[in-house]
């Protein structure tokens, strides 16, 4: 624990001593459109107000019986939304747009290849898709509300498809980001008990047609191992009716959905009421213990709040184009390319590839082909396009009235660039602050009403009451410049319920820390903890400095570092592994890992390679670390601890301070040579 403060001050210590920059305003033409201009918002969703004032965000979507009660705090901290509510999420994403919509383009996919055409989806054909693929889901899969499926997609149209015709029937879904490996898949097949994996045959990724088959295989097999069994694979085809993956079909397990499909031409299946504190779906995030959480997201509470804030942040207009960069296997995707914008009837564009492919121009080639005007994508990719074409946007005449940028604290230079460059000194651009279990952005500006602050997020949204507390639970008074531990005071209706299957992990995990009586059922006696650091400025906007725990931020993706280093152990050669955040110009953080070997077993490249190979292999490519480093010993403390914060101030060439009084401080010398020549 003393090692990890360390870090935790030294961490908020550097940030502190960043100037706060001055603030930029939104255009005159852009506050006269915006959806929000009042602000008496935060009037109305003042302390006072809570719970009712989130009966604004419930009313934008429609409901078969409306609630009675709005929070129920009965079971603390699982807080339940809406209470006595009936809603399905898939009719309000696509039934009830078709009256006056039913020709607008509700997703716009663009695949990777050039010569391959942009299709466009209206709100009729996806209302006909994803009906055809509910009755299959139902009548071939035999999938019920309440069952989990796991999906296993890339970014093709498919994947919403799928995602609403698990909706319409209650089936909660629980997608895993494609990039991942099939082991990762496996268990969260596991962890949720599918019986059904719903995946693609292949996609494009960088100019190359990947297998993608072949990892349904892997988590087919490792999950069987793991006590569950998977009875069906479908099969969505890169191109229906051709073989894109050499990875064959098994028989009796594995079906091409367009086949099957072809007995559902022209199913209706209505959509079923679903209770609103009913599960939607689950998103897996990395802890800082090896398993990962699977999130648990409500129906009625999550859609309201993620509707609301697309209207009201992500101001998406009926008219406008809107693109989210993101992947929908993260959070961002579901809520702000999915369900948010879908629930209010925008135009979502979905791309396959990468943005950079084939060149620095692509994502804005695509902008202007679609006359994108609102745009939403992370640092990490911010940074990896200044990198590769500063000068290029300039290129392309594409205008963005908005842009987002979100997932990881981003420099006030970087900032700076996307506002000039990318939003040409046009585009008002909001820094949304949230998580993966907060379901909706916790802080931000709202863009028709405050000034915008580069590398601050802003301020908490409307019904959302940050505080900073500090180690002893003391609250951090408003622009003391000092660092803390940033918490919510109150619920909201975005908030997942609980991590499936596991309540007293969920609730040691996000609320144990700060609540005082573990028996309140009180609201006001559970502040949610975030796990970042942050610091509140004199203006009530808040900069978050990171994560307190040792979870690794890379390129805006959570890599729990405890994950990493159990699949290093993989390797029957390794005795011990430690990994720490390297700081990294495009990624924002990067692994580095430190290995000690079993007595006897000699270091070698290769072994490193293996090393690597084994973690990309378990956890998928995105885990792969920077460099792995064989060392002779790990620094430990007396008790046997390792000690990461030295390694950490090793790998970034930073002061590894007083080490003294390690129980082997010689190893740091060696270490550093090894690392730094
Ligand atoms: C970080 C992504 C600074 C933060 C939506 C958080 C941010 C973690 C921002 C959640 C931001 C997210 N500024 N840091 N605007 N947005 N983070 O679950 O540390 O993938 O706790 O959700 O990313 O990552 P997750």
């Amino acid at each position: 624990m003393a090692e990890k403060e360390v870090v935790e001050t030294s961490e908020a210590q550097i940030a502190v001593h960043w100037q706060e920059e001055g603030y930029y305003y939104p255009s005159y033409e852009f506050v006269a459109q915006a959806n929000m201009t009042d602000p008496g918002v935060y009037d109305r969703f003042s302390l006072d107000n809570f719970p009712n004032c989130f009966k604004e965000y419930a009313d934008l979507l429609d409901w078969y019986e409306y609630w009675d009660t709005m929070l129920d705090t009965s079971d603390a901290p699982c807080w339940k939304w809406f209470v006595g509510g009936k809603i399905n999420a898939s009719y309000n994403c696509v039934d009830r747009h078709l009256a006056k919509n039913k020709n607008k383009a509700a997703i716009h996919f663009v695949p990777e290849p050039l010569e391959e055409k942009y299709e466009h989806i209206t709100y009729q054909e996806l209302y006909v898709k994803v009906n055809e693929f509910t009755a299959l889901l139902r009548d071939f899969a035999g999938l019920k509300a309440g069952d989990r499926v796991t999906l296993h997609m890339p970014m093709l149209a498919e994947l919403p498809i799928t995602m609403l015709a698990c909706a319409r029937l209650g089936v909660i879904h629980s997608q895993v980001f494609g990039g991942f490996s099939g082991r990762a898949c496996a268990d969260r097949i596991v962890d949720s008990n599918s019986r059904v994996l719903i995946t693609a045959d292949a996609y494009y990724r960088s100019g190359t047609l990947l297998d993608h088959k072949q990892n349904a295989d892997i988590a087919c097999d490792l999950a069987e191992k793991d006590g569950q069994k998977v009875d069906k694979v479908l099969v969505w085809q890169r191109y229906p009716g051709k073989a894109s993956s050499p990875t064959p079909m098994v028989e009796g397990r594995d079906y091409f959905v367009n086949d099957l499909l072809k007995d559902y031409y022209g199913a209706r299946v209505d959509p079923v009421p679903m209770p609103a504190e009913a599960p939607l779906f689950l998103m897996y995030t990395s802890g800082t213990t090896g398993k990962p959480k699977g999130c648990q997201h409500s129906t009625g509470g999550y859609l309201a709040y993620v509707a609301g804030t697309s209207k009201y942040v992500q101001d998406i207009h009926p008219e406008d184009v809107y693109w989210c960069m993101a992947d929908i296997g993260w959070i961002t995707g579901h809520s702000y390319i999915v369900y948010g914008p879908l629930a209010i009837c925008a135009s979502t564009v979905v791309y396959e590839g990468v943005p950079t492919f084939p060149d620095a121009g692509r994502a804005w080639r695509i902008a202007q082909d679609l006359d994108v005007n609102i745009f939403h994508t992370a640092p990490t990719a911010i940074r990896a396009l200044r990198k590769i074409g500063p000068d290029e946007p300039a290129k392309y005449n594409y205008h963005f009235k908005h842009m987002t940028t979100v997932g990881e604290p981003i420099e006030p230079e970087v900032w700076k660039w996307y506002h000039k460059e990318v939003g040409k000194g046009e585009a008002t651009i909001v820094d949304t602050w949230w998580q993966t279990e907060t379901g909706g952005f916790l802080a931000s500006t709202l863009p028709g009403i405050n000034p915008m602050k580069p590398g601050s997020a802003g301020p908490g949204m409307p019904g959302i009451h940050p505080i900073i507390l500090d180690d002893e639970g003391e609250m951090l008074p408003q622009g003391a410049g000092k660092a803390g531990n940033i918490c919510i005071r109150n619920p909201w209706p975005g908030g997942f319920q609980t991590i499936w299957g596991d309540r007293d992990r969920f609730v040691e995990t996000y609320y144990a820390r700060y609540c005082k009586d573990p028996n309140s059922k009180k609201w006001e006696d559970w502040p949610y903890l975030t796990g970042d650091a942050a610091v509140e400025a004199e203006d009530g906007y808040f900069r978050i400095l990171g994560r307190i725990d040792d979870v690794i931020n890379v390129s805006g993706h959570r890599l729990g570092t405890k994950e990493i280093e159990s699949a290093a152990l993989v390797c029957q050669e390794v005795a011990e592994a430690a990994v720490v955040p390297v700081n990294h110009e495009i990624k924002g953080k990067e692994p580095d890992l430190y290995i000690a070997l079993k007595p006897g077993i000699e270091a070698s490249d290769e072994l490193a390679q293996k090393i690597n190979d084994t973690i990309c292999t378990e956890i998928g490519k995105i885990a792969k670390c920077r460099k792995v480093w064989i060392v002779p010993d790990m620094p430990k403390t007396r008790s046997g601890k390792i000690m990461r914060r030295v390694l950490g101030a090793i790998s970034n060439e930073i002061d590894e301070g007083d080490v003294t009084t390690l129980a082997n401080p010689e190893i740091v010398a060696s270490i550093k040579t090894m690392v730094q020549s």
